[in-house]
């Protein structure tokens, strides 16, 4: 263990460093991924001080479960907080079915019983919904996941991508503790109602998409090919002149980190950060460099002044384009 700070997440949820990993890009969505250097990335984050690791059931059909599982068969179990979502349906091509999401009572005893044999143990630290069903009343999906908190298969309940409305409904059937929810320079949208609601229930957030998929990292340029199983070659943000824009305001908050000394994704990441002692944003890394630049935001404070001038650099509202496409948002209850 070393000396990354951790933060509570939420008034009922677990204890997790600063910065958690979000392992999606090992097994999906991204391009291709090494599966040898995710595995080094994992273990290299928890010997840094990360506890917090975010997975999916359907991250690669299964493979992102199975990954962490033969992390976690060498390390010892309290190491990890490990967050998995569910509900989201796959196709045997790598595709996804259309919805509705999986996320029933019936599916979510199902769905954690091939989870926990994946990751090879008896309890999942967080189980969350990654979209909700409008069928299917949150209070149902809530009602079995506090039967499987009880049951001990479940530490901690949280959600993803929901409305104040929904986390109001979710909190008076079980205590939960946390929100996931894209929240970056680039999306600011949970400022509204979302981030007030968590702050007067005592709920954390776990804030994805924090350097917007790669877009806010310094690391991206125009002319890099994207194939078409990438997110990312349909993700408006990322196309012409959304994306010529979007750049305009990466390079600013560029010029930003160099007056700091940092990276520019060191900045995006402290930035979320900074916003709220209940937050805590997970990044993408999985390869051990980009892990290490990511981690070394936790060492970066900003003051007010410099709030500032990033806000002046990108402006809440400023990012070009949707942040998922169309049929993609139409499921975000968060956007209702
Ligand atoms: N609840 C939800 O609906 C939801 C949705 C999406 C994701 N998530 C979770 O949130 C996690 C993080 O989301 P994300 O992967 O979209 O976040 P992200 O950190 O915004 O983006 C990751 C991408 O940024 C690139 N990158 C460039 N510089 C980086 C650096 N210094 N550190 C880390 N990445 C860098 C990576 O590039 P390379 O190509 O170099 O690897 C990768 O493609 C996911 O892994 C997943 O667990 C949740």
């Amino acid at each position: 263990m070393t000396g990354l700070r951790r933060r509570q997440l939420g008034a009922s949820g677990p204890e997790v460093s600063i910065i958690g990993l979000g392992a999606m890009g090992m097994s999906d969505l991204y391009g291709p991924a090494d599966e040898a250097e995710s595995i080094a990335t994992l273990h290299a984050a928890i010997d840094a001080g990360v506890n917090l690791v975010d997975t999916a059931d359907f991250y690669g059909s299964g493979h992102n479960e199975m990954l962490i599982g033969r992390v976690l068969r060498e390390r010892r179990r309290e190491e990890l907080v490990i967050s998995v979502k569910f509900g989201a349906r796959r196709t045997p091509d790598g595709g996804f079915q259309a919805a509705p999401y999986d996320v029933s009572a019936a599916a979510v005893k199902d769905r954690l019983a091939y989870s926990l044999r994946r990751l090879g143990t008896d309890y999942v630290d967080i189980y969350r919904p990654s979209r909700l069903n409008p069928q299917v009343p949150v209070e149902e999906t809530v009602g079995a996941l506090l039967d499987m908190q009880q049951a001990g298969y479940i530490r901690h309940i949280g959600l993803s991508e929901v409305s104040a409305d929904s986390i109001r409904r979710a909190a008076a059937v079980a205590p939960i503790s946390d929100v996931q929810i894209e929240y970056s320079l680039l999306s600011r949208g949970p400022e509204a109602t979302i981030l007030p609601a968590l702050r007067e229930l005592g709920i954390g957030l776990t804030a994805y998409g924090v350097l917007s998929r790669g877009l806010l990292s310094g690391h991206w340029s125009a002319d890099r090919e994207l194939t078409g199983t990438d997110f990312r070659a349909n993700s408006p943000r990322f196309q012409g002149e959304h994306l010529a824009a979007n750049l305009r305001l990466v390079d600013a908050l560029g010029r930003v980190a160099q007056r700091l000394g940092a990276t520019t994704s060191q900045v995006a990441i402290a930035w979320v950060a900074a916003q709220g002692e209940q937050i805590v944003p997970l990044v993408g890394a999985r390869r051990r460099d980009r892990l290490a630049e990511s981690l070394a935001a936790a060492d970066l404070t900003l003051d007010q002044e410099t709030l500032d001038e990033i806000e002046r650099a990108v402006p809440a509202g400023a990012a070009s384009g949707q942040r998922y496409a169309a049929p993609m948002m139409d499921l975000l209850d968060s956007e209702k």
